[in-house]
């Protein structure tokens, strides 16, 4: 499993595993062998306007694995240091993002649709909401 780190810490693409043949793409997942945590949720965005906004958030302990599963979008990515941005188009790269990194997703694509794989069932206390809260929490760990 090839991994392509990025600019910010705790977030890198990932290659899946895609068996090609004259009939089309097939990308699989199994749980402790393409994705680095026990898979415990997947959910999925759709029907997303083209001019919508989404995450703008971190986590205090979820891991997640984005995938661009049809069409295209951007997650800019925020560790408290480094930023940097990845445009997601292709079904067969995920997106690793560990705790402690904030993402926000914009330039959905017509009929986009991200599916999501994630370390934990949802918990809205596990959620930083507040970009200064974020900010405060990732520097006082580093200290
Ligand atoms: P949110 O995480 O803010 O979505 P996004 O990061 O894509 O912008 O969640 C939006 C709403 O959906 C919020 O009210 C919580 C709810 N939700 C669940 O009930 N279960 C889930 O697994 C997720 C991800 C969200």
């Amino acid at each position: 499993m090839a991994i392509h780190n990025l600019e910010v810490n705790g977030a890198y693409l990932l290659d899946l595993p895609v068996v090609s043949d004259p009939r089309g793409d097939l990308t699989f997942i199994e749980n402790q062998q393409h994705i680095p945590f026990d898979i415990a949720r997947v959910y999925y965005l759709y029907n997303v306007p083209v001019d919508a906004q989404r995450g703008g958030h971190a986590h205090r302990d979820l891991q997640q694995v984005i995938f661009a599963l049809s069409g295209s979008f951007r997650v800019l990515l925020d560790d408290g240091q480094h930023k940097t941005e990845v445009t997601l188009r292709n079904p067969g790269i995920g997106l690793y993002i560990n705790r402690m990194v904030w993402r926000e997703m914009d330039f959905f694509s017509q009929g986009a649709v991200c599916m999501v794989i994630a370390s934990n069932p949802y918990d809205e206390s596990d959620y930083y909401r507040n970009y200064e809260e974020f900010i405060e929490a990732s520097h006082a760990s580093k200290k």
